[in-house]
């Protein structure tokens, strides 16, 4: 049985006061489910989030860290600093990441590198651009972003989750199609199968993530691949995040 997951990126939205007021409401609302919830705020507001979800199972998650372990980095943050307030897992190759930070696979290898010896969990994202999909390039596409993690310990495996995030899905309303969902999906089982085992393509927890909402989770989340989806907007309303946890 693989876990499922439900993760809310909250990008670069909400001030403190916000966050304690959505992260009060996640808790009284959040449904008794066999599904992991996670919520990703900020950092700023990430120490104030693990207190406040302290008896909630509600998890906590990072949208990102620095690969080194400490040092002459202005600006960034280590996995030491994550762990040391209480956090387990990190977001890590969003696409906006990629596309407006200049994250590429290199840089994402030694970040997940990192992640996995410090002990963190990693979900790392991954997915096509609408180019790539016209010209039915996506499959080669994804399979190389997935090199980073193909590079891996076996060992390591059960500290990632992938999510698979086609970019022209990513805050735009169009939402992949539940069998463009699946098919992709089931291709990653395949790649993994190959170039890893098969057993670690089974026990892999992928989530979809693109304009996920209350309204498509559900049959989404009904293909035997997905495991649960990593929500962006529609992770800063209450009632839609919960919605969709309920969907799982
Ligand atoms: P979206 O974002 O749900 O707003 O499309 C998804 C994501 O960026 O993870």
């Amino acid at each position: 049985m693989r876990s499922k997951i439900v993760a809310g990126n909250w990008k670069m939205n909400k001030t403190m006061a916000q966050t304690e007021t959505l992260l009060g409401e996640l808790a009284a609302k959040v449904p008794d489910t066999d599904a992991e919830v996670i919520v990703a705020p900020t950092f700023v507001n990430l120490a104030a989030a693990v207190n406040q979800l302290e008896a909630s199972v509600i998890q906590v998650s990072a949208q990102n860290m620095h690969y080194a372990e400490n040092g002459a980095f202005t600006g960034e943050i280590s996995a030491d600093m994550l762990l040391d307030i209480g956090i387990g897992t990190v977001i890590l190759g969003h696409s906006e990441r990629r596309s407006l930070f200049g994250e590429d696979s290199a840089l994402l290898s030694k970040k997940v590198h990192t992640a996995i010896e410090k002990g963190l969990r990693v979900i790392f994202c991954f997915g096509e651009e609408l180019e790539d999909r016209k010209s039915g390039n996506h499959f080669k596409v994804v399979e190389e972003q997935l090199k980073v993690v193909f590079d891996l310990p076996l060992a390591s495996w059960k500290h990632i989750v992938l999510a698979y995030e086609p970019v022209w899905a990513i805050g735009t309303g169009e939402t992949a199609s539940p069998d463009q969902a699946q098919e992709m999906h089931a291709f990653i089982r395949k790649a993994i199968t190959s170039s890893v085992n098969k057993e670690v393509a089974d026990k892999v927890t992928i989530l979809y993530g693109g304009s996920v909402k209350p309204n498509n989770a559900q049959e989404i989340f009904s293909k035997p691949d997905v495991d649960g989806g990593l929500i962006g907007g529609a992770s800063l309303k209450c009632d839609d995040f919960m919605a969709i946890v309920k969907a799982l």
